[in-house]
């Protein structure tokens, strides 16, 4: 079995590293910068960045090697993919469904987020932290949080502007925005980490990411860094897939995957790099959850030297990295909307855009007017369930879904052909069925096992 020359009129990037750029933008975004940070924190530092790496190598490369492949080789979006491979009817379709709704439900409360970081933002261009106490600092977030209107606000802001770039299609909209946001977000970083190392508290900000403490590493711990590492790669909701339809049918899958992971795992750390070493400097704690970006580190802007500039460049970094997350959490639903022939692009983004600027006002207003609304089963509000939804079960789910299509259910002819183009060496295919067929699901299931509590 073969698949046909893709169709003419589909768009595709104009080079390889133009895709790199995208799917690395996809997957360089607050999980990098603000939770990567945090997490590891709270597992000790070290011995979590040891087990991370472990688990990006082990389940994270093989997966995103096939999302890849099965984007590329049927040059389709996630639905219709699984229907070219199977059949109109197969029941593989559903995993299809699956990611685009998760993509959806992820992006309405991403968005809220990074609605946040516009907000801090503004109240570093305006100052608002220089000179200012500790107590009104780190209490700007609970303001904000309970601020409905502020949120949405800032939420329509951004899902603007994720519309306007996904309106300009492939070329012109997420080619041409990633490849000026991409450099702009590695500049901004560069620049943080020369004043984080040149802080008093670098050596101890670089022996707190390094060196591995095994007390305070658990089971938990552990499956807690395979999570993160899918999270931060953009895996298991088809948005790596659509990207990779989008690429020529000669190109290889194996280096741009080993690309993306690397980047996303360079820039982890470097976020990492530049947090702890100013958290040190100042006597904080590095493990104060969540808040620890929008908390814990106004505070330190609030006192150190330079820090009104400082904290420009750094949630101008933070918001980078949330917009070309965004677009292409956009993307995977608007891919579906044309490659169907549903509705057109341009109609596609306004609706689409609208759907979830309206979803999102459930999470926006979480902290206010809904605060006191209690998801049933789940007891945590809006905002938190669907976060702990998609994150703790639709993205694994998909996760494990798409290796065990791509694993046992993709025709072999095909899968060999596609992944051995310039594949860096002969015997890479085997090794990367093997994991993808048995490390990649073995993992998933633990991870799953460990939140039902039976591990
Ligand atoms: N990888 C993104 C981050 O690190 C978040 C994310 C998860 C995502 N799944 C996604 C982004 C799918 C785009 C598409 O913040």
């Amino acid at each position: 079995m073969d698949i046909e020359p893709s169709k003419p009129q589909r768009p595709h990037w104009g080079s390889k590293f133009a895709f790199v750029l995208a799917a690395a933008g996809s997957a360089i975004g607050l999980g990098n910068i603000w939770k990567f940070p945090y997490v590891t924190g709270k597992y000790g530092g070290g011995a979590f960045v040891l087990v991370y790496l472990l688990t990006i190598l082990l389940v994270g490369l093989p997966l995103m090697a096939a999302e890849i492949m099965v984007g590329k080789s049927t040059q389709l979006s996630p639905i219709p993919a699984f229907k070219k491979i199977k059949g109109e009817r197969s029941r593989w379709r559903y995993v299809g469904v699956l990611t685009i709704s998760a993509a959806f439900l992820i992006l309405s409360y991403y968005s809220v987020v990074a609605g946040w970081t516009l907000h801090y933002l503004y109240l570093s261009v305006m100052g608002k932290f220089v000179g200012e106490g500790s107590e009104r600092v780190s209490g700007y977030f609970s303001q904000l949080y309970a601020n409905g209107s502020m949120n949405l606000f800032w939420h329509f802001i951004v899902m603007v502007l994720t519309t306007g770039i996904i309106w300009r299609g492939l070329k012109g909209g997420i080619e041409k925005s990633t490849k000026f946001l991409m450099p702009l977000l590695f500049v901004l970083l560069l620049v943080l980490l020369v004043n984080s190392l040149l802080s008093p508290g670098a050596a101890q900000g670089i022996r707190f990411l390094f060196y591995p403490d095994f007390s305070k590493l658990n089971a938990t711990g552990i499956l807690e860094a395979v999570g993160q590492g899918f999270f931060s790669l953009s895996l298991g909701m088809g948005a790596m897939m659509t990207y990779g339809s989008y690429l020529q049918k000669d190109v290889d899958v194996a280096r741009p995957a080993i690309a993306v992971v690397g980047f996303d795992t360079l820039i982890a750390l470097l976020a990492g790099l530049v947090i702890f070493p100013i958290v040190f400097s100042h006597g904080l704690e590095p493990a104060s959850g969540p808040g620890l970006v929008f908390q814990t580190l106004p505070v330190v802007f609030s006192k150190m030297p330079g820090g009104y500039i400082v904290s420009i460049l750094f949630f101008l970094l933070l918001f980078v990295a949330a917009l070309t997350s965004a677009i292409s959490l956009l993307e995977v639903g608007i891919a579906y909307v044309v490659d169907s022939k549903i509705v057109k692009r341009h109609t596609g983004s306004l609706v689409a855009g609208g759907v979830i600027f309206l979803l999102g006002i459930f999470p926006a207003l979480s902290g206010g007017l809904l605060a006191d609304v209690r998801v049933p089963v789940l007891g945590m509000n809006l905002f938190d369930s669907m976060d702990y939804l998609a994150s703790n079960w639709l993205l694994p789910m998909g996760g494990l879904l798409i290796a065990a299509f791509c694993g046992w259910a993709f025709p072999d002819d095909i899968r060999h052909k596609e992944f051995s183009i310039k594949a860096p060496f002969w015997w890479s295919y085997r090794l990367w069925l093997f994991f993808l067929r048995f490390v990649t699901p073995v993992g998933l299931i633990l991870v799953f096992l460990n939140k039902i509590g039976v591990i």
